[in-house]
């Protein structure tokens, strides 16, 4: 498994029942019933060739522990802990509103629009684990979220780049906000855009929270 997939299997908790929502090859349901973390595992996909990858990928000995479901999203699923990687925030967001019940534990890894991912979180989970990885050349951010009667606030840095990152920042992240930051830069040599000059600000206040270099 890539270091992605590596991590997001390390973030599932013991369960009883997880939802791989948009599995495609199914590799992190697969593993979490090879670990013992999972006693049963719900495939999801709204494709039916990606269910099909699952189906194929996995082993026989597994196959009273395992459901697949084509569909869009939740629906009506009941689980205790849903992952949902490997698709943009929006469509994440999409999913856990529409979802008739919202697993009580969510490791999340949205590939783009992390911030709204991270404002419908914090009305309703505590965000546990946000931090980000490197891999093949790409950032990933990744969520773990237990749901809570009183959910702790973010601020907006943590908004915009997880809390996990700005307290306990990685090599990765550092070398995220510096290309970010020569990235911004590099736009607003050629146009002034306020909306480039607000996240220029951002990737700096967080180079000043984790001890970048600027
Ligand atoms: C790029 S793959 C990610 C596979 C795996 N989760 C991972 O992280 O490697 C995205 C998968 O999500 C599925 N998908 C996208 N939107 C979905 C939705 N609303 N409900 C179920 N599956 C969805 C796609 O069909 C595709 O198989």
């Amino acid at each position: 498994m890539s270091k992605r997939l590596d991590k997001l299997s390390a973030l599932i908790p013991q369960c009883r029942v997880l939802a791989d929502v948009g599995c495609d090859h199914g590799y992190v349901g697969i593993e979490a019933l090879r670990t013992g973390k999972a006693r049963q595992v719900v495939f999801v996909d709204v494709s039916p060739l990606s269910l099909d990858k699952a189906r194929a990928n996995c082993p026989h000995e597994l196959i009273d522990s395992v459901r697949f479901v084509c569909r869009d999203g939740l629906g009506e699923l009941n689980s205790d802990c849903a992952v949902i990687a490997g698709m943009g925030g929006l469509e994440i967001v999409s999913i856990l509103t529409k979802a008739k019940f919202p697993p009580p534990c969510l490791i999340l890894q949205p590939n783009r629009n992390a911030r709204e991912v991270r404002n419908y979180l914090c009305g309703q989970y505590d965000v546990i684990y946000d931090g980000m990885i490197y891999d093949g050349g790409i950032f990933y951010n990744m969520i773990f979220a237990e749901r809570s009667e009183k959910p702790q606030a973010l601020s907006n840095l943590e908004l915009e780049f997880g809390k996990t990152n700005l307290a306990s920042p990685t090599r990765d992240f550092k070398l995220f906000l510096l290309k970010e930051q020569a990235k911004f830069s590099k736009i607003l040599n050629d146009c002034s855009d306020p909306k480039i000059v607000e996240k220029l600000s951002l990737v700096e206040q967080a180079l000043s929270v984790v001890g970048g270099q600027q």
